[in-house]
């Protein structure tokens, strides 16, 4: 489905980023993964049947450069690109310090929007491409603690529309896929291991970001909600 085409995806060491890498790569696709630790990096691109590891900080605007040139070394193309890198630490107001502010920001926001940037101007000279920005529901609905992300992840959403509508004279299709909770990392000690066990597992999401991936490209979807059939907290 995706053979012979480059797909970056950040935060691809765990979680939702790792799931994705799998499910672009088995449906064809040559998977440059993106994170800041090298060690789950390499363990994935050897599992993968073509696939680079590429340590990349993406709040860093050269460290990103230096990831999409990696990207287009060969074919001079970046046909997809996945923003899945994020950072999510529950805290309430008064215990959000600037700093957990400006890195989750950073993280979230910047560094898809240096992401988007620095493969734009090659997917508008191949003629097209693709982009699916990781939001999430705290984009959309409020939920307590949740200052710093839901900032980051509404403002992901702003650029996702805008980057819509900026990519269609090239044919660049930008999508927000906005989950609600599922099993990976984020949630170690921010949630019980029992709740834990009842969000979504980060397959079932990456098998929706292939289906966007593979779907017909006169479609265009605004900013999609995933939310567990039932409630982890209430079902645990
Ligand atoms: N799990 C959920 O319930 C949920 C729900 C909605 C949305 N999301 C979003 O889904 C995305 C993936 O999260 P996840 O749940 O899969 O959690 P995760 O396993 O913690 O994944 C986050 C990934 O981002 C990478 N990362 C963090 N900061 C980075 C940076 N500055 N540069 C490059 N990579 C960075 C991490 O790797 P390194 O530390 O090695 O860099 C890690 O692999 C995030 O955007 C998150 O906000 C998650």
């Amino acid at each position: 489905m995706f053979t012979g085409q480059t797909a970056i995806i950040t935060g691809a060491g765990t979680g939702i980023g790792a799931a994705v890498a799998r499910a672009l790569a088995a449906r064809g696709a040559r998977c440059v993964l993106a994170g800041r630790r090298p060690a789950p990096l390499a363990a994935l691109a050897a599992e993968l049947v073509a696939a680079e590891a590429v340590s990349t900080d993406v709040t860093d605007p050269s460290q990103v450069e230096r990831l999409v040139a990696r990207a287009a070394a060969g074919a001079g193309r970046v046909e997809i690109l996945v923003n899945a890198a994020g950072l999510f630490r529950l805290a309430p107001l008064p215990e959000t310090s600037v700093e957990l502010f400006d890195q989750t920001l950073a993280t979230n926001l910047r560094g898809a929007f240096l992401c988007c940037r620095a493969v734009w101007p090659l997917m508008q000279q191949a003629g097209g491409g693709q982009i699916v920005n990781i939001s999430s529901v705290a984009a959309v609905e409020a939920y307590a603690g949740n200052a710093a992300y839901a900032a980051s992840k509404a403002g992901l959403n702003g650029l996702t529309g805008v980057l819509a509508l900026e990519g269609r004279p090239h044919k660049i299709r930008v999508l927000a896929l906005c989950p609600a909770a599922s099993n990976t990392a984020a949630w170690q000690e921010q949630a019980p291991e029992a709740v834990r066990r009842q969000m979504m597992p980060p397959a079932a999401l990456a098998e929706l970001v292939a289906w966007l991936l593979a779907s017909p490209r006169s479609l265009h979807f605004d900013p999609i909600v995933v939310r567990n059939f039932h409630d982890p907290w209430q079902s645990a």
